[in-house]
């Protein structure tokens, strides 16, 4: 008969009776006549307590040898016992062994660049568990939010003709013997599938070739995008906001114990629920900013250190738009109502998290988007396709892509965001 094991976190809740677990071993105590196994599987960790007289001479052996990491599979009694992490610990009655660890070469005293180069088996850690879990609660919640509103899943391909957003930070392929790109972005697939499906998102991996050590750039990272049809710039913040806010009550609904253990107050969540998020013109942030001390010449984009500053302000995420024309991608539209300003916003996120969501109205005009692209030095006939949009039945559209790890950086309150992603992808690490 098949075994029914049931998960840690089952027994916790259980407290009494004969169960099954199985996983692995998180922490180890050896006594003569007995061993103290603290077993971790992925819903938590138990104290388990194995009896020299209780199991057979060989399980007594197996398990007087048992080292961290070992899996096992424990058989016995569910007991409460206040001082047992939990209160609850298993009286093992059978103990079988599935594999005997090789010592662990992860060890208190370790480096962070070592954990890195140990990231497949730093992953078991409950720090990193606990980010991939809210990670995946994370990616559900974008797909609900969007399928619940009616939009399509659509994608893109990977590996792209020409430029999106930066030259400087594309990651060329020798597509047998082509130059191709990685994308960075699906915006410009995404303009021409709307005119079929009219609202779309993806979530995909974009990629730059980014050359700065921060805490904010990964070279690969997941970006969540979306392109509407007919829609304008005010209700794309609407959208982007009511995502945000989805995302983040799932994460409280379901994540709180992770949060905590991160060292994020669930509270401070709570408060960004509450409030509206706070929309301000590029020139009322070039204020702000003047008042606080530091001038930045209007033309200017926002820097890292100005967004940070700007946000002292702020407990929400807050959308800074209309930023200058000349200094934004080519498919961003003139505001008609101030020519030298684009109708686009960024979405940038308290305590020093930077951009979440940059996203715009896109330009309808084919005119003002050949001369764009001439501008920024790019050969027209790349851009065809795109251009093709423009040609048969153009409508006013909007649309933005959001840095998935941003989001989570922000919502676990991490120092870094290579640990938002399970294996990062920086300018200094592509192993393992
Ligand atoms: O602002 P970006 O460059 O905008 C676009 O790519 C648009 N085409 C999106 C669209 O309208 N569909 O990038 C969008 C977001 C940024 O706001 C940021 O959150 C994230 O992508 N991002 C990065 N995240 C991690 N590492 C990097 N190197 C990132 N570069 C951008
Ligand atoms: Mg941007």
């Amino acid at each position: 008969m098949k075994e029914k094991y049931i998960s840690i976190k089952e027994a916790l809740e259980k407290k009494k009776g004969k169960v099954s677990l199985r996983g692995w071993v998180y922490r180890e105590r050896k006594f003569k006549d007995k061993v103290f196994i603290v077993l971790r599987d992925h819903s938590g960790i138990i104290q388990t307590v194995i009896h020299k007289d209780k199991v057979s001479e060989k399980e007594w052996e197996q398990a007087e040898r048992i080292l961290i990491e070992s899996s096992v599979k424990l058989h016995g009694e569910l007991v409460e016992d206040p001082r047992a992490p939990g209160g609850v610990e298993l009286r093992v009655e059978k103990f079988e062994l599935v594999h005997l660890a090789e010592p662990f070469p992860i060890t208190k005293d370790k480096s962070k660049e070592y954990l890195y180069d140990k990231r497949h088996l730093w992953l078991r850690s409950r720090y990193l568990t606990s980010i991939l879990k809210i990670r995946s609660t994370v990616f559900r919640a974008i797909r609900e939010y969007f399928w619940s509103k009616g939009f399509y899943e659509f994608h893109s391909p990977s590996l792209t003709p020409g430029v999106a957003e930066e030259g400087p930070t594309l990651f060329e392929v020798n597509y047998f013997g082509k130059k191709l790109y990685l994308t960075q972005t699906w915006q410009l697939y995404a303009e021409a599938a709307i005119f079929a499906l009219e609202k779309i998102f993806t979530i995909a991996p974009s990629f730059r070739a980014e050359r700065s050590k921060t805490s904010r750039h990964l070279a690969e990272y997941w970006h969540a995008e979306v392109e509407v049809a007919w829609m304008n710039m005010d209700e794309l913040m609407d959208l982007a906001e009511e995502m945000i806010k989805h995302v983040i009550r799932e994460v409280l609904k379901h994540h709180r114990e992770d949060l905590e253990f991160l060292g994020r107050d669930p509270k401070d969540l709570e408060k960004v629920l509450k409030k509206k998020w706070p929309r301000i013109t590029y020139d009322e942030a070039l204020e702000i900013l003047e008042k606080k001390g530091m001038k930045v010449p209007w033309g200017k984009d926002l820097r890292t250190i100005e967004e940070d500053k700007l946000m002292e302000d702020f407990d929400t995420p807050v959308f800074v738009t209309h930023y200058p024309k000349e200094i934004m991608a080519f498919y961003k539209p003139r505001d008609p109502k101030n020519p030298k300003v684009a109708r686009c916003f960024d979405l940038i996120a308290p305590e020093g998290y930077g951009e979440l969501i940059g996203g715009s109205e896109r330009d309808e005009n084919i005119d003002e988007l050949i001369k764009a692209l001439k501008k920024a030095g790019e050969k027209i006939e790349n851009y065809e396709f795109y251009l093709d949009t423009r040609r048969y039945g153009s409508i006013p559209h909007s649309g933005f892509g959001m840095g998935v790890e941003r989001l989570i950086s922000w919502i676990c309150k991490l120092e870094t965001i290579r640990d938002a992603i399970p294996f990062p992808r920086t300018m200094t690490r592509h192993k393992p």
